[in-house]
């Protein structure tokens, strides 16, 4: 017998990339059910070949789903979560709600699996950052080498990142540019039509943003609070694919060469580094891809064993959705969860 999900928020962009996940990677559910605002009550959603009708989620009743993947928001996410939990439904969360919760494990299964178990303390999980989860998939393996002192990081993210607005925003005025139109910037707070934007999320006191803060908080409770994070995130008019340049200090030796082989091997990653025209990702590349790529790795000369990376990935898969199917994976494959009509 098969599982239960619900998805919240399956009109939107990581909710339909849910939706496309569990269907190519042949989930065990017996049933999905599409849940999003009441706005969106009726409209139909494609699951594989089928249409599922979305229904709106506060008139569902979660007591006889196993796993609810929220992407709805933190707002909502704040509300919900708790709710939906006491009704013995396991809430995989998208939103920043619950991240830095030290009841609510926060997991990318590549990099620390084993913190799943934690769950039960409130029956929710978190699904990392976007630019987090797609950093520590590739940091992990150099960790586990050579241990990180210290990272600076600097984000290109693209728009998909701030929701299907975002994207529809940059498609407006792209077009706008090309028809002479008037430029009038919504949701995001300067023009992104051929612009980069050096703000994601809400300021705070210290001059840096909340996305910048993600980084680091969520680097440290994943893979380890030793490490020293700081983060420069810029939004960049790419539809889909998150692009990161980090520079990485080691305690221990690790040449480029070595990296390159570790990377190769490594959960997740895959090695796209030609020192050649090309021979490198990005992210319009990466868009509908799982991997985590890796290129330009190379030693940085200027401190003791350093290096750089250039790391790209799909922010709607790795960064969202496709994170959060792996974890609903980890749950029933490590027997941590039943599915409900079994019970029945
Ligand atoms: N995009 C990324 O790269 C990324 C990565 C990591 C995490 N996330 C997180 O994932 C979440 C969703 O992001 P997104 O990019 O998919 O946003 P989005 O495209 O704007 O979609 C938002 C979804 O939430 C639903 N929703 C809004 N209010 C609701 C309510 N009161 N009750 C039920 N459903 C409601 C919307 O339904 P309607 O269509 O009915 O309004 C829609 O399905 C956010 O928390 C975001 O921070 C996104």
């Amino acid at each position: 017998m098969g599982y239960k999900i619900a998805i919240a928020g399956a009109t939107g962009n990581v909710g339909r990339e849910m939706l496309d996940i569990l269907d190519e990677r042949g989930f065990p559910a017996d049933e999905v059910v599409a849940l999003a605002s009441r706005r969106s009550q009726g409209t139909e959603v494609s699951f594989g070949d089928k249409t599922l009708k979305v229904q709106a989620m506060e008139n569902y009743d979660f007591s006889d789903t196993d796993i609810c993947l929220m992407s709805a928001g933190g707002t909502v996410s704040k509300e919900w979560s708790p709710r939906i939990a006491a009704k013995g439904c396991v809430v995989i969360d998208n939103s920043s709600a619950w991240r830095y919760d030290s009841d609510v494990p926060l997991i990318v299964p590549e990099v620390n699996a084993d913190a799943i178990k934690g769950f039960s303390k409130k029956n929710i999980i978190a699904n990392p950052n976007c630019s987090t989860a797609q950093l520590v998939v590739a940091l992990k393996p150099l960790h586990d080498h050579a241990k990180i002192k210290r990272i600076v990081v600097s984000t290109y993210q693209s728009v998909s990142g701030g929701g299907k607005e975002a994207m529809e925003e940059l498609f407006n005025q792209t077009r706008a540019v090309f028809v002479n139109d008037p430029i009038e910037p919504a949701k995001f707070t300067k023009r992104i039509a051929f612009n980069v934007i050096p703000h994601i999320d809400d300021f705070m006191e210290d001059g840096y943003t909340k996305e910048e803060w993600k980084v680091l908080a969520e680097t440290k409770k994943m893979l380890d609070p030793a490490i020293k994070v700081t983060c420069t995130a810029v939004r960049v008019p790419v539809f889909i694919g998150h692009s990161e340049s980090v520079n990485i200090e080691f305690e221990n030796e690790i040449s480029a060469e070595e990296a390159r082989n570790i990377l190769r091997e490594a959960p997740g990653c895959l090695v796209i580094d030609k020192h050649e025209d090309g021979g490198y990702i990005t992210p319009y590349e990466s868009a509908g891809e799982d991997a985590t790529y890796i290129s330009r790795i190379r030693e940085d000369a200027t401190v003791e064993n350093g290096l750089n990376i250039w790391i790209v990935s799909d922010n709607l898969r790795k960064g969202a959705a496709l994170n959060t199917v792996q974890i609903a994976e980890a749950l029933i494959n490590r027997g941590l969860i039943k599915p409900k009509s079994e019970a029945a």
